[in-house]
């Protein structure tokens, strides 16, 4: 068995890596991530003991979300393919450091969104499906995959447009069209992703975290004063947490 990585050695391996997630690794080392996911925690509305729970991270990156749910218990299975593969904006080495430091037993695998099957991985009690759903050319297919793979209960965190047309609607970006993001194609609303949900199987579906007026507001007023995009049509954009079951 190698020997246990020293601090110094953390630090410097940490420090070599372009990471996504912050993440509080042991003897304080804590990683630059590019994003503090911990905030959005308590918003994914998860119970605090998840002991003998079997978790699915799809689009774990660096893995802050497959650690946190490990550390409640959960038995976790992280999957990504666009970042993990190197072909992405970052790389696998963030979760594979970031799981020796923590002594993670957390499974990983290299799997495309789309790939995704009972017959290839098994179900999962619960599924995470966090800020990927925009980067799918093919939505409800996406989410008819995850659902094949979803035992009791699937998270589902995105990016929401068209907030103010009452049916079910899509908006579809040109490349970068989104954030100067090449990789971001989609923005559903709120019936959308209903519809799309209660397609793949969901009967029970609820919205638990949804951008406030007041926040997409002053987004939109710092959107057109830095990029000069219309506030109107950054008020049509939002961020939802949807709980969806059978
Ligand atoms: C915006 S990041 C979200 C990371 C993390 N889930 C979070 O919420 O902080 C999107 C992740 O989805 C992954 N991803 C994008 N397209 C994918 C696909 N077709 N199959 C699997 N993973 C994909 C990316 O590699 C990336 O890790």
């Amino acid at each position: 068995m190698s020997d246990p990585i020293s601090q110094e050695q953390l630090a410097r391996r940490v420090e070599a890596i372009e990471w996504f997630h912050r993440i509080e690794l042991p003897g304080g080392v804590v990683t630059p991530g590019k994003i503090d996911p911990s905030p959005r925690l308590p918003g994914l509305r998860l119970p605090d003991d998840l002991s003998g729970r079997t978790l699915l991270d799809i689009g774990a990156w660096d893995g802050f979300f497959s650690f946190a749910m490990e550390a409640r218990g959960a038995k976790v299975t992280a999957m990504d393919s666009f970042c993990w593969s190197g072909e992405g904006w970052g790389s696998k080495a963030g979760f594979d450091c970031a799981r020796e430091a923590l002594g993670s037993k957390a499974r990983s695998v290299e799997m495309e969104v789309l790939d995704l099957s009972p017959e290839k991985l098994g179900t999962f009690d619960i599924v995470l499906f966090l800020n990927v759903l925009y980067h799918m050319r093919h939505p409800a297919l996406a989410i008819e995959r995850v659902a094949s793979v979803t035992g009791e209960l699937l998270v589902l965190e995105t990016h929401t447009d068209l907030l103010d047309v009452s049916d079910p609607a899509i908006a579809l970006y040109d490349e970068g069209e989104l954030w100067q993001d090449e990789t971001s194609y989609c923005g559903p609303n709120l019936p959308a992703l209903d519809l799309m949900l209660r397609n793949a199987g969901f009967a029970r579906i609820e919205v638990i975290g949804e951008t406030p007026v007041h926040r997409r507001m002053a987004r939109a007023l710092l959107h057109e004063r830095l990029h000069g995009i219309p506030r109107a049509r950054s008020m049509q954009q939002g961020w939802v947490v949807i709980h969806a079951s059978r």
